[in-house]
């Protein structure tokens, strides 16, 4: 560790080769596969990247190429994947420089030749792009994030690191029968609180929560990540209450030291015009939700929310963002968004969203994601970098990415260890840049 001070050497007239790609099947976090690829390059740096996807994934995100064969895997298999990495990128990108990962990225793009990655599949591309990062970083002795900032010249100071944003209670597509929102997370919202001491408050109140669960007679079982998934929750907006006095019994200040985070994933309850909130047994219009917000938005610390609406309600979002505005609450986009710069500048065009989710297997290269960020950092926009709900791994380069991109948060379950590997990952970066 520490060696993150070699970022001042300056490598923009140095080569560095890719020397091989080597592609395999490994277990996500879910049970199925994912793509792993270890990239070697000229001077025996290697680099490792297994790629992440979502449960419930927008429509406009880039491909994950699955097999279809049903023979293996429920048809879930990424061996087409694999073989597009060997047979059509390995010949293309073994010999390019490891040090111009923007060209590395465009070659890729041009290769696929499709908007949404199709042809290659975006979790191949993706699994490239992020192993060839890691490599890149190791050969120069720094640490990814030092990398990232040095080759994109993203401008991050490291004064202030992202935050956790730590999934408490979810539902959705991650669990079953209960909420219909997807995601109610602890946040971090004290200025100038270190990483460490933010996890262990927001990790507190979490262990407090269980307890206030288990006396209004819910499970602690926990979902895809990590969080809890409590059967039978009587409404939408009850988990704010269970929050807010887990919060209390921890002895913090709600609002002040912790507030909430919510992520509807509205899509997923989304269907002709109406949004089914099946726990609630009632399908509301989007201007009656909208209503429904904003009375928790009065009612709560509610520090930010994401995907309150469909991904192509964009004049709804429009109007949401009026009240968030209101409320001085971030208005985040995701499934709308999707880590692409065009579904972004839209969206900042049409006043849609003020802050964005960042999932790097959504448009599926280190290149554009870190384009998308420049993009939402010029406009003022807060970026928060995510993992996936689905298959996640214990890569944590989205950490990197969150820390050289200047994210406000980072948001990652709270417990199993491909969501507290990026915690670790955090803490240990905290560590890092106090030189301790
Ligand atoms: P997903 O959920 O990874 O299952 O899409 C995470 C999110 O919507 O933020
Ligand atoms: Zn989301």
């Amino acid at each position: 560790m520490g060696s993150y001070f070699n970022f001042f050497i300056n490598y923009s007239h140095v080569r560095m080769k890719i020397s091989s790609i080597q592609a395999q099947e490994i277990l996500a976090s879910g049970g199925y596969p994912t793509i792993e690829v270890i990239a070697t390059l000229e001077d025996g740096a290697q680099g490792r990247a297994s790629v992440p996807y979502g449960a419930s994934a927008g429509t406009h995100e880039a491909t994950v190429m699955t097999d279809g064969d049903m023979t293996r895997w429920n048809g879930k298999g990424m061996l087409r994947a694999i073989d597009n990495i060997t047979q059509k990128i390995v010949p293309v990108v073994v010999g390019m420089d490891a040090y111009d990962q923007r060209k590395l990225d465009q070659e890729m793009i041009r290769l696929d030749g499709t908007p949404n990655k199709a042809s290659l599949g975006g979790n191949a591309i993706l699994a490239v792009s992020v192993a060839v990062a890691n490599a890149a970083a190791r050969s120069k002795k720094t640490e990814l994030f030092a990398h990232i900032i040095d080759t994109y010249q993203t401008g991050v100071s490291l004064h202030t690191l992202p935050q956790p944003m730590v999934v408490a209670i979810e539902g959705g597509k991650h669990a079953d029968e209960t909420t219909d929102l997807q995601e109610y997370c602890f946040s971090a919202v004290r200025k100038n609180t270190s990483v460490v001491e933010n996890v262990r408050m927001i990790m507190e109140t979490y262990h407090q929560l269980a307890k206030v669960l288990k006396e209004n007679k819910l499970s602690t079982n926990v979902g895809n990540e990590g969080a809890f998934a409590p059967n039978g929750i009587p409404s939408n907006e009850a988990p704010f209450g269970y929050m807010l006095e887990a919060i209390k019994r921890s002895g913090y200040k709600a609002g002040e030291e912790i507030g909430f985070s919510i992520d509807a994933a509205a899509s997923e309850f989304y269907a002709a015009g109406k949004y089914d909130l099946k726990v609630e047994k009632r399908q509301l219009t989007a201007a009656e939700l909208i209503t429904y917000y904003e009375s928790w938005l009065a009612k709560y610390p509610i520090a930010t929310i994401e995907d309150m609406l469909a991904e192509d309600d964009w004049e709804n979002w429009t109007k949401l963002k009026v009240i968030a505005d209101k409320y001085k609450v971030p208005l985040i986009g995701d499934d709308l968004t999707v880590t692409n710069v065009d579904r972004l500048q839209r969206a900042i065009d049409s006043n849609a969203i003020s802050a964005i989710l960042i999932k790097l297997n959504q448009i599926g290269t280190l290149t554009e994601t870190v384009d998308c960020c420049m993009l939402a950092n010029r406009h003022g926009l807060m970026t928060t970098t995510s993992h996936r709900g689905g298959g996640e791994t214990n890569d944590a380069t989205m950490v990197d990415v969150a820390v050289a991109v200047g994210s406000a948060f980072i948001k990652v379950g709270p417990t199993r260890g491909e969501r507290v590997a990026k915690y670790n990952r955090l803490m240990e970066i905290e560590r890092i840049v106090n030189n301790k």
